[in-house]
């Protein structure tokens, strides 16, 4: 199998990240970042992964030296600087292994609930087209942030991220009537408003893209000045997250752009018309509408200044956001998909935190059926996070919160 892994030096990781060769020792020492492999040389050879754990240590450095008083400019964000219910971030060297050692180079990776995103993204190579999609709007604009190719004034991007961090706003607007001193200070809330108006102003001197990649910006310094635990179902009563609103640049590698696709469909439907290598399917587990817990977000990006109801203030109609995969429909959504997918791999997350039944947090679809919606599709086998694996006829550890099913699919009717 072709190893699909990128490999970089000491001299690279260094050179790109502006650290010394003694720092990287020493928070490998302080197992802030995994131990490298050698090579024959027993020189040290980083991995993706070890890039993504960097700018991990980087950025805790940086907002707690900020914490500190000590503040350090932030100008550079990553696609997975964001808080997200069900990302799969921490995850990626168990899915990117599995992937690797199972299915080896993948040259199409579908992922077809992207959430951040961060899972495709870690497919985004040179020689691989990677397909996004998400029913929300506001990952959407994400996506053409971080997956597209179309050309962007990167100059004019740093300029206007720079001035509407500069903006004046201390006239109240639709963010600081209905989310200030809630979700926000009212400072920020005033600051969230100005900002959108004004992208939404000189909307007719941007691209759909660089209009995109400025509201990607605001939505992830949103997350960073939001003062909840990660999701808009409800805010902190005790407003203890203070700090000012900051857009900081989205770092963007188009290069590795090339032949993604980005839509923003029922995943259901969206299947049923692309052909891909892999398709990864990460749903949502139980009633929990993501609907719900990103209203503000969706409204921040939609900007149609809707009315919002009720404690945690979200738009009354987000119907044509809700997901039959948080309903007691899931399972036959589920075997609809399965069924539909034209690839020679189906990878499937799903956490079995608690089992199936009616309670808010309790899974939607049982392993009995995602494997036996699988198992019409191919050979299932099933992975733990510690790499273990099991075919679907054995018994396999149930209490296990992380697993992957993989199913090899037969050739036939759809692929
Ligand atoms: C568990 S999250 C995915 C997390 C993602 N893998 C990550 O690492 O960030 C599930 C996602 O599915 C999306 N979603 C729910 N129902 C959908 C549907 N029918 N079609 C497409 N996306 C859907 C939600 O908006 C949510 O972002």
């Amino acid at each position: 199998m072709k190893e699909s892994y990128e490999k970089y030096t000491t001299a690279y990781i260094m050179n790109h990240f502006n650290v010394s060769r003694q720092t990287l020792y020493n928070w490998i020492k302080q197992g802030l970042i995994s131990e490298p492999s050698r090579d024959w040389r027993g020189w040290r050879i980083w991995t993706e992964e070890s890039i993504y754990e960097i700018q991990d240590v980087i950025l805790n450095k940086k907002s707690k030296d900020y914490k500190n008083n000590n503040f350090l400019e932030v100008n550079e964000l990553y696609i997975n600087n964001r808080r997200y219910l069900g990302s799969k971030y921490k995850l990626l060297p168990f899915i990117k292994n599995v992937v690797k050692d199972q299915c080896g180079h993948v040259k199409t990776f579908s992922d077809v609930f992207a959430g951040t995103g961060v899972v495709g993204h870690a497919f985004n190579k040179v020689d691989t087209k990677v397909i996004v999609n998400d029913i929300l709007y506001s990952n959407y604009l994400s996506y053409i942030t971080w997956f597209s190719d179309e050309k962007y004034d990167s100059v004019k991007i740093n300029k206007l991220i720079n001035e509407l961090n500069h903006i004046s706003c201390s006239k109240e607007n639709y963010v600081s009537r209905n989310f200030g001193n809630k979700y926000f200070t009212m400072d920020n809330a005033k600051k969230i408003g100005a900002i959108r108006q004004e992208i939404e102003l000189i909307s007719p001197s941007l691209s759909f893209r660089e209009k995109a990649i400025l509201i990607t910006s605001l939505i992830y310094a949103i997350d960073k000045a939001a003062n909840t635990c990660g999701h808009y179902d409800a805010f902190r009563k005790k407003m203890d997250t203070i700090q000012p609103l900051k857009l900081q640049i989205p770092i963007i590698n188009d290069k590795l752009n090339k032949n993604n696709e980005i839509y923003r469909e029922d995943a259901n439907k969206l299947v049923r018309t692309i052909s891909s290598d892999l398709v990864y399917i990460d749903t949502p587990y139980n009633s929990r509408q993501y609907s719900d817990s990103y209203h503000l977000l969706e409204n921040i990006a939609q900007w149609n200044k809707p009315e919002v109801c009720g404690v945690a203030k979200k738009m009354i109609d987000r119907s044509h956001i809700k997901s039959s995969y948080c309903t007691m429909r899931a399972p036959q959504a589920f075997d609809d998909l399965i069924n539909n997918i034209e690839a020679k791999y189906i990878l499937v997350s799903y956490s079995n935190m608690t089992n199936k039944g009616n309670g808010r947090s309790n899974a939607k679809i049982s392993d009995e059926e995602i494997i036996a919606s699988l198992e019409k599709r191919g050979e299932v086998i099933i992975f733990d996070k510690d790499f273990q694996c099991f075919t679907a006829g054995k018994t396999y550890i149930k209490d296990h919160k992380e697993r992957l099913f993989l199913c090899i699919c037969k050739k036939g009717k759809k692929f």
